[in-house]
């Protein structure tokens, strides 16, 4: 029997979605239907639309958060807590999207701490890291994400639930991707570095990001090191989603 984790196929919709695209949750919940899966599903809408989906996602899609605030409550005019986003039923938190680092100045000390207001809050949070084209073409790909891997997971977390996603910048959103051995050896380093860290050898999952589709979503969760997909764009629509969740390695 294979005893390999389900993968996890995790959408992130960013800042794109409003009521009226219920619809595709409710076209995926349809299709995927209530018999075991494969992968585990996660879908990351605006927190505007949770309260909505967690009425249509039923047991077959988990909802999680895009970002979340260090504190539990206070004057930040504008932000969302971890027990906000748990209160509207989600279960997963991404952390330390490239889209937060550059364009809201996420530092890893940020990051950590949002880290730890996810775990307070009871959420699985998915730690994204990844290297920009510079550093990639300068060949510090792997010094990048240990460092980012150091300066987020600081202290005694290795007992905590967490996920990561390898994320390449110049693949977000690029239609680009990396070799598939390339990612398949990138995800090797980063198991490596979570084990020094003290995370059990068969621990977080770590998800591949940036421009997966239909397409190539297959080769991608087929490597040995690759434990689910998270997906931007391709999220959106819910034919294109559920052709990459049928794509998941088979546990
Ligand atoms: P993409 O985005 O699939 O549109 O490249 C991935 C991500 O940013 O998580």
């Amino acid at each position: 029997m294979n005893t390999a984790p389900r993968q996890l196929i995790a959408g992130n919709w960013k800042m794109n979605g409003l009521s009226l695209h219920r619809s595709e949750l409710v076209k995926l919940v349809a299709a995927l239907g209530a018999g075991r899966l494969a992968a585990h599903v996660l879908l990351c809408p605006p927190a505007t639309l949770l309260t909505d989906f967690v009425t249509i996602a039923g047991d077959m899609v988990q909802l999680g958060g895009q970002d979340c605030h260090p504190a539990e409550k206070g004057a930040f005019t504008g932000d969302v807590s971890a027990e906000m986003l748990k209160d509207a039923g989600a279960t997963y938190v991404i952390i330390g999207h490239s889209e937060r680092r550059q364009y809201h100045h996420e530092n890893d000390e940020l990051i950590a701490a949002k880290l730890k207001a996810a775990w307070r809050a009871g959420l699985h949070p998915i730690l994204c890291i990844g290297e920009s084209l510079a550093e990639r073409e300068a060949g510090q790909t792997f010094a990048v994400l240990e460092r980012q891997l150091a300066g987020a997971l600081g202290g005694d977390v290795a007992g905590n639930v967490l996920s990561l996603a390898y994320e390449p910048i110049w693949a977000i959103g690029t239609g680009k991707t990396p070799q598939n051995d390339e990612i398949n050896e990138t995800h090797g380093f980063i198991r490596g570095c979570l084990t020094k860290i003290g995370f059990p050898p068969a621990g977080p999952a770590i998800l591949y990001g940036g421009s997966v589709n239909p397409q190539n979503a297959a080769g991608i969760l087929a490597l040995a090191h690759v434990g689910g997909a998270l997906v931007g764009g391709a999220s959106l629509k819910a034919s294109d989603f559920l052709a990459i969740i049928g794509a998941a390695r088979v546990a």
